[in-house]
Protein backbone atom coordinates (compact mmCIF):
# COMPACT_ATOMS: atom_id res chain seq x y z
CA UNK A 1 0.00 0.00 0.00
CA UNK A 2 1.26 3.53 -0.77
CA UNK A 3 0.50 6.12 1.64
CA UNK A 4 0.31 9.96 0.71
CA UNK A 5 -1.27 11.19 4.05
CA UNK A 6 1.64 12.99 5.56
CA UNK A 7 3.47 15.20 3.70
CA UNK A 8 6.82 13.73 4.03
CA UNK A 9 4.93 11.04 2.68
CA UNK A 10 4.47 12.65 -0.30
CA UNK A 11 8.01 13.98 -0.98
CA UNK A 12 9.34 10.65 -0.30
CA UNK A 13 7.37 9.70 -3.52
CA UNK A 14 8.37 12.93 -5.38
CA UNK A 15 11.95 12.38 -4.68
CA UNK A 16 12.52 8.83 -5.11
CA UNK A 17 14.83 7.16 -7.56
CA UNK A 18 15.02 3.43 -7.10
CA UNK A 19 13.80 1.71 -9.82
CA UNK A 20 11.58 -0.72 -8.20
CA UNK A 21 10.02 1.51 -5.94
CA UNK A 22 9.22 3.52 -8.71
CA UNK A 23 7.74 0.59 -11.14
CA UNK A 24 5.42 -0.30 -7.69
CA UNK A 25 3.66 3.54 -7.60
CA UNK A 26 3.26 3.60 -11.39
CA UNK A 27 1.74 0.02 -11.17
CA UNK A 28 -0.40 1.05 -8.27
CA UNK A 29 -1.46 4.57 -10.10
CA UNK A 30 -2.47 2.48 -13.23
CA UNK A 31 -4.59 -0.23 -11.19
CA UNK A 32 -6.01 2.71 -9.39
CA UNK A 33 -7.06 4.28 -13.24
CA UNK A 34 -8.22 1.20 -14.03
CA UNK A 35 -10.76 1.07 -11.36
CA UNK A 36 -12.74 4.02 -12.49
CA UNK A 37 -12.04 3.51 -16.36
CA UNK A 38 -10.39 0.19 -17.03
CA UNK A 39 -8.15 0.26 -19.74
CA UNK A 40 -9.95 2.89 -21.86
CA UNK A 41 -7.84 5.76 -22.90
CA UNK A 42 -9.86 8.87 -24.24
CA UNK A 43 -9.45 10.63 -27.36
CA UNK A 44 -9.92 14.56 -26.95
CA UNK A 45 -9.66 16.58 -30.43
CA UNK A 46 -7.82 19.71 -30.17
CA UNK A 47 -8.18 22.99 -32.15
CA UNK A 48 -5.86 25.44 -31.60
CA UNK A 49 -7.56 27.99 -32.66
CA UNK A 50 -5.36 31.58 -32.35
CA UNK A 51 -1.94 31.48 -31.36
CA UNK A 52 -1.95 35.32 -30.23
CA UNK A 53 -1.50 36.26 -26.48
CA UNK A 54 -1.40 39.34 -24.78
CA UNK A 55 0.23 37.36 -21.42
CA UNK A 56 3.86 37.20 -20.92
CA UNK A 57 4.65 33.90 -19.18
CA UNK A 58 8.46 33.69 -19.50
CA UNK A 59 8.07 30.06 -20.60
CA UNK A 60 5.89 29.92 -23.51
CA UNK A 61 6.63 30.55 -26.50
CA UNK A 62 2.95 32.57 -28.05
CA UNK A 63 3.70 34.78 -24.89
CA UNK A 64 3.26 38.26 -26.44
CA UNK A 65 6.73 39.80 -26.61
CA UNK A 66 7.81 36.88 -28.73
CA UNK A 67 8.10 39.04 -32.56
CA UNK A 68 9.67 35.96 -33.77
CA UNK A 69 7.02 34.02 -34.01
CA UNK A 70 4.10 34.40 -37.01
CA UNK A 71 0.91 34.20 -35.51
CA UNK A 72 -2.66 32.95 -36.98
CA UNK A 73 -5.87 33.10 -35.84
CA UNK A 74 -8.96 30.28 -37.06
CA UNK A 75 -12.03 32.13 -39.06
CA UNK A 76 -14.95 30.82 -37.49
CA UNK A 77 -15.91 28.60 -40.41
CA UNK A 78 -12.17 27.29 -40.11
CA UNK A 79 -13.01 26.50 -36.21
CA UNK A 80 -16.25 24.61 -37.22
CA UNK A 81 -14.44 22.79 -40.16
CA UNK A 82 -11.89 21.91 -37.63
CA UNK A 83 -14.93 20.14 -35.30
CA UNK A 84 -16.75 18.18 -38.75
CA UNK A 85 -13.45 16.58 -39.47
CA UNK A 86 -12.99 15.61 -35.81
CA UNK A 87 -16.44 14.24 -35.76
CA UNK A 88 -16.24 12.62 -38.87
CA UNK A 89 -12.99 10.84 -37.34
CA UNK A 90 -14.69 9.56 -34.29
CA UNK A 91 -13.70 12.11 -31.76
CA UNK A 92 -17.02 13.31 -29.39
CA UNK A 93 -15.25 16.33 -27.18
CA UNK A 94 -13.78 19.40 -28.71
CA UNK A 95 -11.01 21.06 -27.29
CA UNK A 96 -11.07 24.82 -28.22
CA UNK A 97 -7.51 25.99 -26.98
CA UNK A 98 -6.21 29.86 -27.31
CA UNK A 99 -3.62 32.31 -25.92
CA UNK A 100 -5.18 35.12 -24.15
CA UNK A 101 -6.56 36.69 -27.40
CA UNK A 102 -8.44 39.65 -27.31
CA UNK A 103 -9.85 39.68 -30.64
CA UNK A 104 -12.48 37.02 -29.64
CA UNK A 105 -14.64 38.90 -27.72
CA UNK A 106 -16.87 36.86 -25.07
CA UNK A 107 -19.81 37.52 -28.33
CA UNK A 108 -17.17 36.05 -30.49
CA UNK A 109 -16.43 32.87 -28.48
CA UNK A 110 -20.31 32.69 -27.68
CA UNK A 111 -21.18 32.84 -31.06
CA UNK A 112 -18.61 30.10 -31.81
CA UNK A 113 -19.39 27.60 -29.04
CA UNK A 114 -23.23 27.81 -29.71
CA UNK A 115 -23.00 27.10 -33.32
CA UNK A 116 -20.63 24.51 -32.70
CA UNK A 117 -23.24 23.44 -29.79
CA UNK A 118 -26.01 23.83 -32.48
CA UNK A 119 -23.96 21.69 -34.87
CA UNK A 120 -23.09 18.75 -32.54
CA UNK A 121 -25.66 18.70 -29.65
CA UNK A 122 -24.15 15.46 -28.24
CA UNK A 123 -20.26 16.38 -27.93
CA UNK A 124 -18.62 17.77 -25.27
CA UNK A 125 -17.16 21.52 -25.67
CA UNK A 126 -14.06 21.90 -23.83
CA UNK A 127 -12.61 26.10 -23.64
CA UNK A 128 -9.14 26.57 -22.77
CA UNK A 129 -8.95 30.45 -23.32
CA UNK A 130 -7.44 31.15 -20.40
CA UNK A 131 -8.03 34.03 -16.95
CA UNK A 132 -11.93 35.29 -17.62
CA UNK A 133 -13.95 36.92 -15.78
CA UNK A 134 -16.99 34.91 -13.94
CA UNK A 135 -19.76 36.51 -16.18
CA UNK A 136 -17.44 35.56 -19.38
CA UNK A 137 -16.80 31.50 -17.47
CA UNK A 138 -20.95 31.73 -17.36
CA UNK A 139 -21.41 33.39 -21.16
CA UNK A 140 -19.88 30.33 -22.12
CA UNK A 141 -21.28 27.63 -20.02
CA UNK A 142 -24.74 28.86 -20.98
CA UNK A 143 -23.99 29.16 -25.00
CA UNK A 144 -22.85 25.36 -24.47
CA UNK A 145 -19.44 24.83 -23.06
CA UNK A 146 -18.68 22.34 -20.83
CA UNK A 147 -15.25 21.98 -19.84
CA UNK A 148 -12.98 24.41 -18.96
CA UNK A 149 -9.01 23.92 -18.67
CA UNK A 150 -6.67 26.17 -17.16
CA UNK A 151 -3.21 25.24 -15.33
CA UNK A 152 -2.68 26.91 -12.51
CA UNK A 153 0.95 26.15 -13.96
CA UNK A 154 2.78 26.33 -9.99
CA UNK A 155 0.67 25.96 -6.25
CA UNK A 156 3.80 28.28 -5.21
CA UNK A 157 3.67 32.06 -5.13
CA UNK A 158 7.15 32.24 -5.28
CA UNK A 159 7.75 30.30 -8.18
CA UNK A 160 4.35 31.35 -9.70
CA UNK A 161 6.09 35.43 -8.97
CA UNK A 162 9.28 33.92 -10.65
CA UNK A 163 7.26 32.53 -14.19
CA UNK A 164 5.07 35.40 -14.44
CA UNK A 165 4.48 38.74 -14.95
CA UNK A 166 3.81 40.99 -12.31
CA UNK A 167 0.35 41.44 -13.70
CA UNK A 168 -0.52 38.05 -13.53
CA UNK A 169 -1.20 36.12 -9.79
CA UNK A 170 -1.59 32.94 -8.66
CA UNK A 171 -5.02 33.76 -6.16
CA UNK A 172 -6.27 35.42 -9.34
CA UNK A 173 -5.45 31.88 -11.19
CA UNK A 174 -7.13 29.82 -8.11
CA UNK A 175 -10.08 31.96 -7.86
CA UNK A 176 -10.82 31.14 -12.08
CA UNK A 177 -10.75 27.37 -11.47
CA UNK A 178 -12.74 27.56 -8.33
CA UNK A 179 -15.37 29.89 -10.05
CA UNK A 180 -15.13 27.85 -13.15
CA UNK A 181 -16.21 24.55 -10.75
CA UNK A 182 -19.03 26.68 -9.01
CA UNK A 183 -20.88 27.42 -12.69
CA UNK A 184 -20.69 23.57 -13.10
CA UNK A 185 -17.97 23.10 -15.36
CA UNK A 186 -16.00 20.07 -15.49
CA UNK A 187 -12.57 21.79 -14.65
CA UNK A 188 -9.22 20.75 -15.71
CA UNK A 189 -5.93 22.11 -13.40
CA UNK A 190 -2.46 21.28 -13.92
CA UNK A 191 1.14 22.07 -13.91
CA UNK A 192 4.98 22.14 -15.59
CA UNK A 193 7.05 19.65 -14.53
CA UNK A 194 10.69 20.41 -14.07
CA UNK A 195 10.01 24.43 -14.60
CA UNK A 196 13.05 26.55 -13.60
CA UNK A 197 13.26 27.49 -9.92
CA UNK A 198 11.08 24.35 -9.12
CA UNK A 199 11.62 22.56 -5.61
CA UNK A 200 9.90 19.25 -4.77
CA UNK A 201 8.48 21.88 -1.59
CA UNK A 202 6.62 23.48 -4.64
CA UNK A 203 5.47 19.91 -6.04
CA UNK A 204 4.09 18.99 -2.95
CA UNK A 205 2.15 22.37 -2.93
CA UNK A 206 1.27 21.40 -6.30
CA UNK A 207 -0.22 18.17 -5.38
CA UNK A 208 -1.83 19.33 -2.17
CA UNK A 209 -3.94 22.72 -4.30
CA UNK A 210 -5.10 19.51 -6.22
CA UNK A 211 -6.51 17.85 -3.48
CA UNK A 212 -7.84 20.97 -2.55
CA UNK A 213 -9.76 21.96 -5.84
CA UNK A 214 -10.59 18.30 -7.01
CA UNK A 215 -10.37 18.84 -10.59
CA UNK A 216 -11.84 17.14 -13.14
CA UNK A 217 -8.95 17.45 -15.36
CA UNK A 218 -5.14 16.84 -14.82
CA UNK A 219 -2.93 18.31 -17.22
CA UNK A 220 1.06 17.46 -16.16
CA UNK A 221 3.36 17.71 -18.61
CA UNK A 222 7.36 18.57 -18.75
CA UNK A 223 8.63 21.77 -19.46
CA UNK A 224 10.33 22.23 -22.73
CA UNK A 225 12.65 24.93 -23.38
CA UNK A 226 11.42 27.29 -25.92
CA UNK A 227 14.03 29.26 -28.17
CA UNK A 228 12.64 32.62 -28.30
CA UNK A 229 11.70 33.22 -24.51
CA UNK A 230 13.54 34.22 -21.44
CA UNK A 231 13.65 30.57 -20.17
CA UNK A 232 15.21 29.09 -23.64
CA UNK A 233 18.31 28.37 -21.35
CA UNK A 234 16.79 26.27 -18.80
CA UNK A 235 16.73 22.36 -19.31
CA UNK A 236 13.55 20.50 -19.69
CA UNK A 237 11.63 18.35 -17.32
CA UNK A 238 12.74 14.72 -17.26
CA UNK A 239 10.35 11.97 -18.10
CA UNK A 240 10.95 10.42 -14.72
CA UNK A 241 10.04 13.48 -12.72
CA UNK A 242 7.12 13.82 -14.89
CA UNK A 243 6.19 10.25 -14.97
CA UNK A 244 6.20 10.18 -11.03
CA UNK A 245 3.82 13.30 -10.77
CA UNK A 246 1.04 12.07 -13.33
CA UNK A 247 1.26 8.89 -10.99
CA UNK A 248 1.28 11.02 -7.46
CA UNK A 249 -1.85 13.62 -9.36
CA UNK A 250 -3.40 10.19 -10.20
CA UNK A 251 -3.25 8.63 -6.53
CA UNK A 252 -4.38 12.58 -5.17
CA UNK A 253 -7.23 12.65 -7.60
CA UNK A 254 -8.60 8.93 -8.48
CA UNK A 255 -10.99 9.48 -10.96
CA UNK A 256 -9.36 12.24 -12.62
CA UNK A 257 -9.06 12.55 -16.32
CA UNK A 258 -5.58 12.98 -16.50
CA UNK A 259 -3.82 13.41 -20.32
CA UNK A 260 -0.68 11.83 -21.81
CA UNK A 261 0.48 15.23 -23.25
CA UNK A 262 1.93 15.89 -26.61
CA UNK A 263 4.69 17.81 -24.35
CA UNK A 264 5.67 14.07 -22.80
CA UNK A 265 5.49 12.72 -26.29
CA UNK A 266 8.26 15.41 -27.16
CA UNK A 267 10.75 14.47 -24.58
CA UNK A 268 10.59 11.18 -25.31
CA UNK A 269 9.60 8.85 -28.27
CA UNK A 270 6.92 6.73 -26.03
CA UNK A 271 6.79 9.25 -23.72
CA UNK A 272 2.53 9.19 -23.85
CA UNK A 273 2.20 5.45 -23.62
CA UNK A 274 4.58 5.52 -20.24
CA UNK A 275 2.87 8.45 -19.07
CA UNK A 276 -0.56 6.14 -19.53
CA UNK A 277 1.01 3.37 -17.89
CA UNK A 278 1.55 5.45 -14.61
CA UNK A 279 -1.96 6.49 -14.46
CA UNK A 280 -2.92 8.65 -17.27
CA UNK A 281 -5.90 7.68 -19.38
CA UNK A 282 -6.42 10.48 -22.31
CA UNK A 283 -4.70 11.74 -25.03
CA UNK A 284 -5.58 14.77 -27.22
CA UNK A 285 -4.33 15.08 -30.68
CA UNK A 286 -4.35 17.53 -33.05
CA UNK A 287 -7.13 19.00 -35.34
CA UNK A 288 -6.04 22.28 -35.98
CA UNK A 289 -4.95 22.76 -40.20
CA UNK A 290 -1.66 21.46 -40.46
CA UNK A 291 -0.77 24.64 -42.16
CA UNK A 292 -0.71 26.40 -38.74
CA UNK A 293 0.21 23.73 -36.19
CA UNK A 294 4.00 24.56 -36.11
CA UNK A 295 3.08 28.24 -35.34
CA UNK A 296 1.02 26.91 -31.70
CA UNK A 297 5.05 26.96 -30.61
CA UNK A 298 4.40 26.90 -26.72
CA UNK A 299 7.80 24.92 -27.02
CA UNK A 300 10.64 23.84 -28.94
CA UNK A 301 10.54 20.31 -31.07
CA UNK A 302 6.77 19.93 -30.75
CA UNK A 303 5.30 16.64 -32.47
CA UNK A 304 3.02 15.97 -35.00
CA UNK A 305 3.13 19.52 -36.31
CA UNK A 306 3.80 17.76 -39.54
CA UNK A 307 0.20 15.06 -39.38
CA UNK A 308 -2.69 15.38 -40.53
CA UNK A 309 -6.16 14.67 -37.93
CA UNK A 310 -6.17 11.56 -39.38
CA UNK A 311 -2.92 10.14 -39.24
CA UNK A 312 -2.61 11.65 -35.56
CA UNK A 313 -5.69 9.71 -35.23
CA UNK A 314 -5.00 6.40 -36.75
CA UNK A 315 -1.39 6.48 -35.51
CA UNK A 316 -2.19 6.82 -31.91
CA UNK A 317 -4.88 4.29 -31.73
CA UNK A 318 -1.96 1.97 -33.35
CA UNK A 319 0.24 3.01 -30.60
CA UNK A 320 -2.57 2.48 -27.73
CA UNK A 321 -3.11 -0.62 -28.61
CA UNK A 322 0.26 -2.17 -29.13
CA UNK A 323 0.71 -0.75 -25.57
CA UNK A 324 -2.18 -2.77 -24.05
CA UNK A 325 -4.68 0.35 -24.28
CA UNK A 326 -8.27 0.62 -25.10
CA UNK A 327 -8.97 3.40 -27.17
CA UNK A 328 -12.04 5.25 -26.59
CA UNK A 329 -14.10 7.68 -28.68
CA UNK A 330 -16.53 8.62 -26.48
CA UNK A 331 -17.39 12.05 -24.45
CA UNK A 332 -15.49 10.80 -21.81
CA UNK A 333 -17.00 12.45 -18.53
CA UNK A 334 -15.89 12.27 -15.37
CA UNK A 335 -16.37 8.83 -13.59
CA UNK A 336 -18.45 10.48 -11.17
CA UNK A 337 -20.16 13.44 -13.11
CA UNK A 338 -23.60 13.24 -13.28
CA UNK A 339 -25.12 15.47 -16.30
CA UNK A 340 -28.20 15.76 -14.61
CA UNK A 341 -26.85 17.72 -11.58
CA UNK A 342 -24.79 20.22 -13.79
CA UNK A 343 -27.40 21.63 -15.98
CA UNK A 344 -26.81 25.06 -16.07
CA UNK A 345 -28.49 26.63 -13.55
CA UNK A 346 -28.76 30.26 -14.84
CA UNK A 347 -29.44 29.69 -18.33
CA UNK A 348 -32.80 29.60 -20.30
CA UNK A 349 -31.26 27.75 -22.85
CA UNK A 350 -29.71 24.30 -21.55
CA UNK A 351 -29.08 21.59 -23.83
N1 LIG B 1 6.87 23.84 -21.93
C1 LIG B 1 5.86 23.03 -21.57
N2 LIG B 1 4.58 23.45 -21.46
C2 LIG B 1 4.34 24.74 -21.73
N3 LIG B 1 3.19 25.43 -21.70
C3 LIG B 1 3.46 26.70 -22.08
N4 LIG B 1 4.77 26.84 -22.34
C4 LIG B 1 5.34 25.64 -22.13
C5 LIG B 1 6.65 25.14 -22.22
N5 LIG B 1 7.66 25.93 -22.57
C6 LIG B 1 1.94 24.87 -21.22
C7 LIG B 1 1.39 25.67 -20.07
C8 LIG B 1 0.05 26.13 -20.57
C9 LIG B 1 -0.26 25.14 -21.66
C10 LIG B 1 -1.21 25.60 -22.68
O1 LIG B 1 0.99 24.88 -22.24
O2 LIG B 1 1.26 24.83 -18.93
O3 LIG B 1 -0.94 26.12 -19.59
FE1 LIG C 1 -0.30 33.16 -23.12
FE2 LIG C 1 -0.99 30.85 -21.95
FE3 LIG C 1 1.41 31.13 -23.14
FE4 LIG C 1 0.90 32.41 -20.83
S1 LIG C 1 0.99 30.14 -21.14
S2 LIG C 1 1.89 33.32 -22.67
S3 LIG C 1 -1.26 32.95 -21.08
S4 LIG C 1 -0.59 31.16 -24.15
FE1 LIG D 1 0.43 12.51 -34.18
FE2 LIG D 1 1.55 9.96 -33.97
S1 LIG D 1 0.15 10.99 -32.68
S2 LIG D 1 1.57 11.38 -35.67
Amino acid sequence: MIRLREDNDILHFIQIEDAVEKDRLFQHARETCRQYYGDKIYFRGLIEFSSYCARNCSYCGLRASNRALARYRLTDEEILDCCAQGSALGYQTFVLQSGEDPHYTDERIVSIVSRIRRAFPQHAITLSLGEKSRESYEAFFRAGANRYLLRHETANEEHYRRLHPASMSLAARKQCLFTLKEIGYQVGAGFMVGSPFQTPEALLEDLRFLQELQPHMIGVGPFIPQSDTPLKAYPAGTLDMTLKMVALCRLIAPAALIPATTALGTISPFGREKGLAAGANVVMPNLSPKGVRKQYALYDNKICTGDEAAECRRCLENRLRVAGFTPDFSRGDHAEWNQESHSCKTAPICL
